[in-house]
């Protein structure tokens, strides 16, 4: 780890300029990131998949072949402010959407993007949107939790290994830059979205631990996340078999095939027992299996799993382990909601420590709502013997809470900017 004169790593510094947000952020930022040469695109847009979740073919992999999400996630929420939507406003948004992919190669080193619109957004039409589409309103999905809901217009996901990059982003987006790593800015979201709330995270082997502050609540200081970990709770997340497949959770039919939707939650973590309490076998029963810890499964963070977190057979045995031994793990819980021996949902979620609390944005992407609704249900082990009791034992349960929650629809690219419920 790079250190400055001060004791602050380089990445902790990046990491809490995306968080601040504006040009001096990105200035200092820019500043501590000088030796970094982002690489333009090798593609023109037009030639870029119409889906706007294809990100898996540009994202670095691991040795297993393991997707890598990049470092830093900036999640604006946007609010719809212009007397429309109208084509001018559509073309204007389509420009600036298309500087970002002009200036910046899709990938870790340089930008990922998706921008999703909500049913509130929806609602200003007289039409509906087709049945093609499945886009509740956010609702409380379990009876263990009261949350909040999004009711933004739109979600504008920007991630990058770089944090000067989601910052210059969002800077041209604002209308504050006129060039963008070389680029000419050609739209900005002015006078059609206004950024309403930034919301930031991290992910990345090493990373949590180095974010595990005095002033973060949830989360000790006196008990290390692990160095090796690139979650909060130490283990790591979304092995290439343990994922659906983009195809899986893309839209099929109708005028948004080739999309997709997201679910975003707000969660808090209170990682006190986690670490200060719980053995290291109790953590890997609870996050894994009870069979994953009697037999020492897992090493560290859990790498040496290579590409699935082996619980397949752990499914099964769910209800006996919560019978007959008090508790059961959640990626066992989590196994059960598959088709085709193929999970539902694309998690694409990331840590955060907005508003000085350690949490996860839980952003995931799914063909319908209803697809995570159903994963999330089974997750939270409702239909469990009561000896798991509604929280403790149960997986993770205990250690989250669920403050917010927001559903989108993320059109293929071709309908991304403003769209109608049913766009030709
Ligand atoms: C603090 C929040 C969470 C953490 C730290 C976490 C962590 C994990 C870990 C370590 C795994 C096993 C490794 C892998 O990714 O394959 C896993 C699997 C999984 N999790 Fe979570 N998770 C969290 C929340 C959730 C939520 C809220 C849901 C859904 C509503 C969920 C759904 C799943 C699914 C579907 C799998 C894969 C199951 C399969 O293999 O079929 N997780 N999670």
């Amino acid at each position: 780890m790079t250190r400055s004169p001060r004791g602050i790593s380089r990445r902790a510094f990046v990491r809490s300029a995306v968080a601040i947000g504006g040009a001096s952020a990105l200035a200092a930022c820019v500043d501590r990131e000088s030796n970094v040469d982002v690489p333009q695109p090798s593609v023109d847009p037009d030639d870029l998949p119409d889906r706007q979740h294809a990100w898996n073919d540009y994202l670095s992999q691991d040795e297993h072949g393991n997707h890598l999400p990049p470092e830093h996630h900036l999640l604006l929420h946007l609010e719809y402010v212009g007397d429309g939507p109208t084509d001018d406003e559509r073309g204007q948004l389509e420009d600036a959407l298309t500087t970002l992919e002009r200036a910046y190669a899709r990938g870790n080193d340089g930008l990922v993007f998706t921008i999703g619109y909500s049913p509130a957004y929806f609602d200003r039409f007289d039409e509906a949107l087709p049945e093609s589409v499945d886009l509740p309103h956010p609702e409380a999905l379990v009876p263990i939790e009261d949350p909040e809901f999004d009711e933004y217009d739109a979600l504008l996901h920007l991630a990058s290994d770089y944090g000067q990059v989601v910052l210059s982003a969002e800077e041209a987006l604002k209308g504050n830059r006129e060039q963008l790593n070389d680029v000419e800015v050609e739209g900005t979201l002015e006078g059609i979205l206004e950024i309403d709330e930034r919301r930031t995270g991290f992910v990345g082997d090493g990373v949590p631990a180095e974010q595990q502050r005095e002033d973060v609540r949830g989360i000790p200081d006196s008990e290390p996340v692990p160095e090796d970990a690139p979650m909060f709770m130490g283990f790591k997340s979304g092995f290439r078999k343990n994922q659906a497949t983009e195809a899986r959770v893309t839209i099929d039919e109708g005028p948004f095939a080739g999309g997709t939707t997201t679910h975003l939650s707000r969660i808090d973590l209170n990682l006190h027992q986690w670490y200060e309490q719980d053995s290291r076998e109790q953590r890997v029963s609870k996050m894994f299996c009870p069979a994953h810890a009697d037999e020492g499964r897992v090493e560290g963070a859990g790498h040496n799993l290579g590409d699935s977190s082996g619980v397949d057979d752990c499914g099964a045995s769910a209800e006996e382990d919560a019978r007959t031994r008090g508790v059961v793990g959640h990626t066992q819980k989590a196994t059960r909601a598959r088709e085709d021996d193929e999970p539902l949902i694309l998690r694409r979620d990331f840590n955060s420590t907005d508003d000085d609390a350690a949490g996860v944005h839980f952003l995931a992407h799914q063909r319908s709502i209803s697809a995570f609704v159903e994963t999330k249900q089974t997750v939270t082990g409702t239909d469990l013997p009561s000896a798991v009791g509604s929280r403790n034992n149960n997986g993770i349960l205990q250690y989250m809470s669920v403050l917010r929650r927001a559903n989108y629809l993320v059109p293929p690219r071709r309908h991304r900017s403003l769209p109608t419920p049913n766009p030709s």
